[in-house]
């Protein structure tokens, strides 16, 4: 294997003059990049293979390469540079990739860091997650096999992730024999897809990076290609410093209040620079300042770019917290609660529009609900298709309506202020990843108007306490029997109440819905909005509605607030339920006359902490509503 040149000017500088070194090392450019491809493509041995190259695996590191090689390599002893990089014992059983790898190295012009991402189509997200912070990315093509579907999503990922850089490694080329015409046949079909979908410039590079061709040094099996090496074209790219030219921008990462006299906002600049002196805008709320000092660890700074971190100190007393925005005064970044974005689907269970979900981005972290989607995009064929909700892998566009209002930039713009991640906020999972486009107009046109009469008067003009009780449990659990001797319980009290019933609801309201998991998502939502207008009204609202999901009642305890809110867990076992079968339909369920009913084959999620559980098998009605009269009434506090 050719040692390229640089690589011994690197190692002689380190031998003979370290600070020279190190000096040299700490200047260089960086630049962050990613691979992707199919399963096979040889991404793995592609970044073994720089490793190697740029002698950034170290001599225990090869002694074990070389033995691991010759135990579970698939180069027949020879050295298996896939295994440098496939660390995780279990890549090396099933023979994927399946998580990102951040791996680093550099040659005398350039440091690297590069995102290893798999190839499997149920690995977008680690795709995504790799791609968010790149400036270039490189698709592999088996020469072999051409452009395949997975080429194909992940060129349109990067496309959508704003990667302007794009090269296009046709390996194995030693496979195809190095034929210049399988190599100009895939460059022609790649181009005729990368011109659809936005990628405006690629570069294509024909390779083997298991012999180590055209990698690092222009080979001489490819005659016919006079473009650039990998790593040349590496070291070439331009880095994307107009970061620096762009806005000032600055998540607050934490406010840093060590004593009285110091109150200092610390975060990773996003774009533009920034000096003291300078006036800025915190956002949302709209305060201006000025910036007092720039401090580090090492010391002030008198000024300080895009990718540094810092603690800006202000010359006034404003509010500013985690989350929200130092921005530049002149040029402050839009601040809204609803958008269009595109959003990466990465979950099994799919995206249901309604369904709140916790949305991130920059530093802030808001509740957030996903709209209907406009339409899912076909990655193949590049065509926009109708779409109820978003499945594992999908890539649509919706609206989408936030709990409070965040500073924002349009993803081309900024990627850190426009782009996001969205969190499941029962199992914490990060299950999709999104780009703002822009701000819906109506939210800027809609403002809060403020009523004289307040909730509190209402309720305290009706001597009772305004809430909501919801009762949740199986179809046939005994909720709305409950709720109605609960509400004569209530109503001959004195108390002023109404039941929202889900069959009744039904018959108005939400005619429209059906039992999808979407369209429950979307009864409850409305049902937990009525509610809370009503409880707003001063009532006793009793709900009482299937609603199977946690995430829902969730949404109606957080809308509400936990004083307002009592969970009644109508606990009847399904099998019990299903004797009783008062309406036939679980009859007709099990006949599979009647699809997706819950229980059968429809989840129902049992509440975990409810604040009153009912036992039907030990209690009648009567003494079920009794149990959570006397609930409410100990409760029962007129003092609000
Ligand atoms: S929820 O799941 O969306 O909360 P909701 O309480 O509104 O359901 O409606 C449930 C009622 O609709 C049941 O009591 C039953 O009478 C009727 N129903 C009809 N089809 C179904 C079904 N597939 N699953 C559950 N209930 C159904």
């Amino acid at each position: 294997m050719a040692v390229p040149k640089f690589e011994m000017q690197v190692s002689d500088l380190i031998s003979e003059d370290i600070e020279a070194y190190l000096h040299a090392h700490q200047h260089k450019s960086m630049l962050r990049f990613l691979t992707c491809g199919s399963v096979d493509d040889g991404k793995s041995t592609l970044i073994g293979r720089l490793l190697y190259d740029s002698k950034m695996i170290f001599e225990d590191q090869l002694a074990a390469l070389e033995a691991d090689s010759k135990k579970v390599g698939t180069q027949g002893g020879d050295i298996d540079f896939a295994l440098l990089v496939d660390g995780l014992a279990a890549e090396r059983e099933q023979g994927i990739t399946i998580d990102v790898a951040y791996r680093f190295f550099s040659t005398d012009k350039r440091k690297f860091i590069v995102a290893d991402t798999p190839g499997h189509e149920q690995y977008t997200r680690n795709m995504v997650t790799g791609a968010s912070t790149a400036d270039a990315a490189i698709i592999l093509i088996d020469a072999r096999k051409g452009v395949l579907t997975q080429t194909r999503r992940h060129s349109y990922l990067v496309s959508l992730l704003g990667i302007r850089h794009v090269v296009v490694a046709i390996n194995k080329m030693d496979l195809v024999g190095w034929s210049q015409e399988t190599f100009d046949r895939i460059v022609a079909e790649y181009r005729d897809f990368a011109a659809q979908i936005g990628i405006k410039a690629f570069t294509a590079i024909p390779m083997s990076a298991l012999k180590g061709d055209n990698i690092t040094e222009p080979s001489e099996k490819s005659p016919w290609y006079s473009g650039p090496p990998l790593l040349r074209w590496l070291e070439d790219a331009p880095v994307e410093d107009d970061l620096q030219t762009k806005p000032f921008r600055m998540p607050v990462q934490w406010v840093n209040r060590p004593d009285l006299d110091f109150r200092g906002f610390s975060g990773q600049i996003a774009s533009g620079s920034i000096k003291p002196g300078d006036k800025v805008k915190a956002l949302p709320s709209g305060r201006e300042s000025t910036v007092a000092r720039i401090v580090t660890f090492t010391g002030d700074l008198t000024e300080a770019v895009a990718g540094q971190s810092v603690t800006l100190t202000l010359a006034d007393e404003i509010d500013v917290s985690r989350g929200d925005v130092l921005a530049v005064a002149s040029q402050p970044p839009e601040v809204a609660d609803q958008f269009e974005a595109t959003i990466v689907w990465f979950d099994e269970e799919p995206l249901l529009p309604g369904r709140p979900y916790l949305l991130k981005a920059g530093t802030r972290t808001v509740q957030a609900q996903v709209a209907e989607p406009k339409f899912k995009v076909n990655v193949n064929t590049l065509e926009k298709l109708a779409a109820k909700r978003l499945e594992v892998n999908e890539i649509g566009v919706a609206n989408l309506s936030l709990a409070a209002p965040i500073a924002f930039d349009a993803y081309g713009e900024n990627k850190d202020l426009g782009g996001f991640i969205l969190i499941d906020r029962i199992t914490n999972r990060t299950v999709g990843a999104g780009m703002l486009h822009f701000a819906l107009r109506r939210s800027q046109n809609i403002h809060w108007q403020a009523m004289d009469v307040s909730k509190a008067a209402r309720s305290a003009a009706k001597g009772q306490k305004a809430r909501v009780v919801w009762f949740t449990g199986l179809s046939g659990s005994g909720k709305s029997t409950i709720a109605n001797l609960l509400e004569k319980r209530l109503a001959a009290q004195g108390r002023h109440t109404y039941t929202l019933d889900g069959d009744n609801v039904r018959h108005g309201l939400n005619r429209d819905l059906g039992f999808t998991d979407a369209d429950r998502v979307e009864n409850i939502r409305r049902v937990a909005e009525v509610s809370r207008l009503m409880v707003d009204a001063g009532l006793i609202v009793l709900v009482s509605f299937i609603s199977p999901f946690r995430a829902e009642r969730q949404l109606a305890r957080d809308l509400l607030g936990e004083r307002e809110f009592v969970e009644v867990f109508v606990d009847t076992p399904l099998a019990e339920a299903e004797k009783r079968d008062v309406k036939g339909l679980y009859a007709k369920a099990r006949k599979g006359e009647l699809k997706n009913f819950t229980g059968i084959d429809s989840p129902y999620e049992a509440p975990e902490t409810p604040e009153i559980r009912i036992d039907t098998t030990a209690l009648t009605p009567e003494q079920a509503a009794e149990q959570i009269f006397a609930w409410l009434e100990g409760a029962f506090d007129p003092g609000i």
